[in-house]
């Protein structure tokens, strides 16, 4: 796979914006058409009026998170299956915020990747080390953890996308460097190799992305990283101008 930029909107936007922001984007793209692939993934009640939006150009549309179960009686969640009759190719599956906010474990993080994989989405399953674990020099200890414990048997380099997301960097402000970036993401590469049933995962062509204050000024920096295939952006992707400098930053 090639570059992705995927906007991660989440519990932000409105109907307006979602319409707004996604028909602005769609404009840059069927004005130039983008060397990036570009995923949005607005909160589901939006995907609808995105994906209306989007209709026509390349931009893909995706989830922030989906339910282990097809369907079902669990109030409030949404299935994979759901959300690909939505018209999504992507979904986001273990960010950070929903891995502390809602307790979820790698199991169970797997297991929402796996349901992803079986409604034919691609699941951008993200990993990262909070600060602290950072200063105690636990990061490669928590990446393989996590990376081991989140990923289904069946994934390959084709079928799933990884997110590297630090979480220190996240909406903080605080960008890692290539030093930071560059060892974690050769470890992630190695480790995906590593696994599925017989320890020989098809990890040709496999899509890591950094997450973490990615915005217009920095991403020049950090897409020209060793083993960055694109990035995961939060606050920058609810803003078209600055989204749009992200994506034309692909090399
Ligand atoms: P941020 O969020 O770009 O606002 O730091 C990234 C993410 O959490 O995916």
């Amino acid at each position: 796979m090639g570059y992705l930029i995927a906007g991660n909107w989440k519990m932000n936007g409105s109907p307006a914006l979602a319409r707004d922001l996604a028909a602005a984007l769609s404009a840059k793209a069927r004005a130039r058409a983008p060397r990036a692939a570009i995923a949005l993934c607005p909160p589901a009640p939006l995907l609808a009026a995105v994906g209306a939006a989007i209709q026509g150009t390349s931009i893909a549309l995706g989830g922030q998170d989906c339910h282990f179960a097809d369907k079902g009686a669990h109030t409030g969640d949404v299935s994979a299956v759901l959300l690909k009759e939505m018209g999504c190719r992507y979904v986001i599956v273990g960010h950070s915020e929903r891995r502390a906010d809602h307790h979820e474990t790698d199991a169970v993080v797997k297991k929402k990747a796996e349901a992803a994989l079986r409604a034919g989405l691609v699941p951008i399953v993200c990993v990262g080390e909070t600060d602290s674990e950072r200063e105690t020099g636990e990061t490669a200890a928590v990446i393989a953890r996590q990376v081991r414990g989140s990923l289904p048997d069946a994934a390959t380099g084709a079928n799933c996308v990884i997110a590297y997301e630090p979480v220190w960097a996240i909406g903080t402000g605080k960008t890692a460097t290539v030093a930071d970036i560059a060892p974690v993401h050769a470890q992630i590469q190695t480790l995906f190799g590593e696994g599925g049933p017989a320890g020989k995962r098809a990890a040709a062509g496999l899509t890591i992305l950094y997450g973490g204050s990615v915005k217009g000024s920095n991403a020049a920096a950090i897409l020209a990283c060793p083993g960055v295939g694109g990035a995961l952006v939060g606050g920058a992707s609810l803003d078209a101008e600055d989204f749009w400098k992200i994506v034309t930053a692909c090399p």
